[in-house]
């Protein structure tokens, strides 16, 4: 694996860098089999276009359609395992000391292959939170009705995900802002750098002279601008340039 050639100017800084912030997309989990956002969706599912299906405006149009396909997009994921993508992120985060992963991904993948400082910018799709009040709803009654409603104010229930047009989390999003402006090394893995303001974390790095490097087997418009593009999967790019860092000493 470690066969594959890296840029041996990237190799040495990630040996030394004390302070590393990565941002990953739907692109690291497309190995574990869980659909990139972007990609055209399977059986039942092939007509919708998922940039229509999450948004407030559709839950408000059809909750039952767009709980179902949440239902539907959490029983894929977890039929999904962590990859060996995954697995690189855990041990780049033992070996620095400052490490903060940032991911657009909902499906908790990170975190089940084991890492621990994890930004979630836009929510988990195994959470579940009440569409009128806007907070966390743990469980409630069984019933027929889809979606269920909350417990405390019969409002409908929703998943915690951040939606076309809804803020990000506060508290997530700087913390991330502040881990992209101090990093030395910042990656962003597996992610099509469109959608704001995930898309702009890698701008900041780069304003505040960090190395940016981008994995990704397709060109983003990101790509031209970083320090070091390196074209392909994260499964195979990841495990390589952490074998080199720390394992081939
Ligand atoms: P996209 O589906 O837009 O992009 C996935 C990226 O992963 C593409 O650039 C692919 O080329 C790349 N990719 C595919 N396979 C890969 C692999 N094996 N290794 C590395 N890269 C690979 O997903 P995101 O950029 O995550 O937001 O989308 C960002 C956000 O847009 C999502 O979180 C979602 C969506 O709209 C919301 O729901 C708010």
């Amino acid at each position: 694996m470690s066969a594959i050639p890296l840029p041996s100017a990237l190799v040495n800084r990630l040996r030394s860098a004390r302070r590393v912030a990565v941002l990953t997309g739907a692109g690291i989990s497309a190995e574990s089999g869980v659909p990139t956002f972007r990609e055209a969706q399977t059986g039942l599912w092939a007509q919708y276009n998922p940039e229509e299906l999450a948004t407030p405006r559709a839950f408000r149009r059809q909750p039952k359609l767009v709980w179902e396909w949440y239902a539907w997009r959490q029983q894929r994921i977890r039929q999904a395992e962590p990859n060996p993508g995954h697995q690189a992120l855990v041990s780049m985060e033992r070996h620095i000391p400052e490490f903060t992963l940032i991911t657009q991904n909902v499906d908790s993948l990170h975190r089940r292959a084991g890492s621990h400082q994890i930004l979630e910018l836009h929510g988990n799709i195994f959470r579940t939170k009440c569409f009128s009040e806007d907070r966390p709803v743990e469980s409630w009654p069984d019933g027929d009705e889809i979606p269920p409603r909350c417990p405390r104010c019969g409002g409908l229930l929703r998943p915690d995900v951040v939606w076309f047009g809804e803020m990000l989390p506060a508290t997530a999003l700087h913390a991330a802002e502040h881990a992209a402006a101090t990093a030395e090394i910042f990656f962003s893995i597996g992610t099509s750098a469109l959608v704001y303001p995930a898309a702009d974390l890698p701008l900041r790095a780069l304003d505040a002279g960090a190395t940016v490097v981008e994995i990704n087997p397709q060109p983003t418009p990101l790509s031209s601008r970083v320090t070091f593009s390196l074209n392909g999967a994260a499964g195979e790019i990841l495990p390589a340039l952490v074998a080199q860092a720390w394992e081939a000493i």
